[in-house]
């Protein structure tokens, strides 16, 4: 009260002179003792050791299940009340409290729960918690794998080095997190096997993986029951969005080529993490996700190259369909280059002078067959409750584009990309981005997206900028 007397009974002249006379202490001069406070103890990790595909016979198959009562969830009208709110800028409601507008949840003074509290909530929770458990091993693994040279190779330095194990640190964080407010059943870490061989196709992994990791995120965290929960992930899920930005960045891609970052429905984040998971312990906690099969993009633009979309048969396999840099020529590799516009070493952002893709592109395609072992154990297998593909959704930013499927012969054909806008200004097929086939144009919104999944045939993800 008296601070704010004085600051607007004088002028900010009289205050600065009236303040001449003190001392200013520019240093400190004496190092007071600061006692820590109780710091929780990490979950129990560790570096794992083993990599590689899972060779064994699974003791159990099949996604978590229980009485399911419809092959899908019916649409509904929308409820009345959300259009009543005259929404004009005046207050409609007494003041629970000064400066305090009515409404919202979990604002009337009950006290904060941070656990689940629905099988929806769990379910997601935990799918967010084996996302952190590969992330955690997946940045350990390459700077382990791959030597100092490698690095440098790829133009990384002691310092981006340093970057990246601050962000495996990171996710012990996550995983502590998620764990603490899952309980004695959630999760542990598994054993992984990553498709990549160099530093550059690590990068590209690491950058599509933090991408459907976000997704997956911001897909359900707006549908949770346990808003306390969901506060908490948010406050993750902000970190891994740097991560995923930074990957870029170290991969020489413009960092963010979008206005808004896309999200995904869960079942969609489980397929794209479960085929980089070889094994998980025998007591593991299983997850209700689906596995959709894989789709592969036959012409994925490469950014290891100069021309990234005049590319073939360039991944180092289907699901996120990461980049190989096996076939690329010296005078092929941006990293080669010195021209402003193609070099793509790492910074904070680049130009491409010839862009990965864009409006119009013809996309080669081929699918799995569902009824595949996937995931921990090869334990999960893939399904699909679709007809024949005819379309491919383009997921990106706002919006779900479908565009129709070409030459459709066996489980190969091809599309063209979409020429769409998010808003005036805003393409909004750029970034790494999802596609999917499926039986027909399902519209769908962010809220809704779920709703697609009865009609998806396969699941890939797709390089646009
Ligand atoms: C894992 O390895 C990193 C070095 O890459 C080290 O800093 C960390 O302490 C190790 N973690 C465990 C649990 O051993
Ligand atoms: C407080 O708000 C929650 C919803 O956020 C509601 O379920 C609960 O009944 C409210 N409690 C009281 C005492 O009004
Ligand atoms: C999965 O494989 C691991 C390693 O072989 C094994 O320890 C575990 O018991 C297996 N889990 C299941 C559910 O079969
Ligand atoms: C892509 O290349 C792999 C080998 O790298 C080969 O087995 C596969 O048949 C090729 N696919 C197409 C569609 O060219
Ligand atoms: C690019 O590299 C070439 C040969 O390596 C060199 O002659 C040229 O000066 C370099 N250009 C720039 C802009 O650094
Ligand atoms: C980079 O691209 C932007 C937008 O396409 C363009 O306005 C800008 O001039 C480019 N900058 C350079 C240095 O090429
Ligand atoms: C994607 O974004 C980059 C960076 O703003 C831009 O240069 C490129 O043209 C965009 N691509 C498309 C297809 O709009
Ligand atoms: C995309 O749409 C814009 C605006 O309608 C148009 O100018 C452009 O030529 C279109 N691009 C292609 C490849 O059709
Ligand atoms: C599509 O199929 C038609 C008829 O078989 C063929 O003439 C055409 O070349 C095909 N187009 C592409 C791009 O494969
Ligand atoms: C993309 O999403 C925005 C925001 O919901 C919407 O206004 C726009 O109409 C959508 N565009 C297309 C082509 O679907
Ligand atoms: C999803 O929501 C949009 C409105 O945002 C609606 O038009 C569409 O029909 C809904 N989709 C389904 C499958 O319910």
């Amino acid at each position: 009260m008296t601070f704010s007397r004085v600051l607007t009974g004088g002028s900010l002249l009289a205050l600065a002179s009236r303040c001449f006379a003190v001392p200013v202490v520019s240093e400190a001069t004496t190092t007071f003792t600061s006692i820590p406070t109780a710091t929780p103890s990490q979950v129990p990790n560790t570096n794992v050791t083993s990599h590689g595909p899972y060779t064994g016979t699974p003791t159990t198959t099949g996604a978590l299940s229980t009485d399911v009562l419809a092959p899908s969830v019916a649409p509904l009208p929308a409820e009345e009340f959300k259009f009543e709110y005259p929404a004009d800028g005046k207050l409609h409601a007494p003041e629970p409290a000064p400066y305090t507008p009515a409404g919202g949840l979990g604002t009337n003074g009950t006290l904060p729960v941070y656990r689940p509290i629905s099988d929806f909530d769990y379910e997601s929770l935990a799918l967010a918690l084996y996302q952190e458990w590969i992330e955690l091993d997946l940045f350990h693994w390459g700077l382990a794998k791959f030597s100092v040279q490698d690095f440098e190779d790829a133009g990384l330095t002691a310092e981006d080095r340093s970057l990246l194990e601050f962000m495996a640190d990171q996710e012990v964080g996550h995983a502590t997190l998620l764990t603490n407010i899952l309980g004695a059943e959630a999760p542990v870490q598994c054993t992984y096997n990553y498709p990549v061989n160099t530093v550059r196709e690590y990068i590209d992994f690491c950058q599509k993986l933090t991408r459907f990791g976000e997704s997956g995120v911001y897909g359900f965290l707006n549908h949770l029951d346990s808003r306390e929960s969901a506060q908490l992930l948010l406050q993750s899920i902000s970190t891994e969005a740097r991560q995923q930005m930074i990957f870029r960045q170290f991969e020489g891609l413009f960092p963010m080529p979008v206005w808004f970052e896309i999200g995904i429905p869960q079942s969609w984040a489980w397929t794209l993490l479960a085929p980089y998971i070889s094994s998980c312990p025998a007591d593991q906690t299983r997850l209700i996700w689906q596995n959709m099969p894989s789709l592969n993009i036959l012409n994925q633009p490469n950014p290891a190259r100069i021309d990234g979309s005049d590319v073939w048969n360039e991944t180092t396999g289907g699901y996120t369909n990461t980049l190989s840099t096996e076939d690329i020529k010296p005078n092929e590799d941006c990293l080669n280059s010195n021209v402003t516009g193609e070099n793509c070493s790492p910074a904070i952002t680049h130009n491409r002078t010839n862009p990965l893709s864009y409006p119009g592109r013809q996309v080669f395609l081929s699918w799995d067959e569902p009824g595949q072992a996937v995931g921990p154990n090869n334990s999960y297998v893939s399904s699909t409750s679709a007809c024949a593909p005819l379309y491919a959704a383009w997921v990106s930013q706002l919006n779900v584009t479908y565009t129709p499927l070409q030459n459709i012969s066996g489980n190969t054909a091809f599309t063209i990309q979409p020429n769409m806008s998010t808003f005036q200004g805003d393409p909004a097929v750029n970034g790494t981005i999802f596609l999917a086939l499926t039986d027909m144009e399902v519209p769908v919104t962010p809220f809704n997206l779920t709703m697609i999944n009865p009609h998806v045939v396969a699941l890939g993800m797709y390089q646009a900028g």
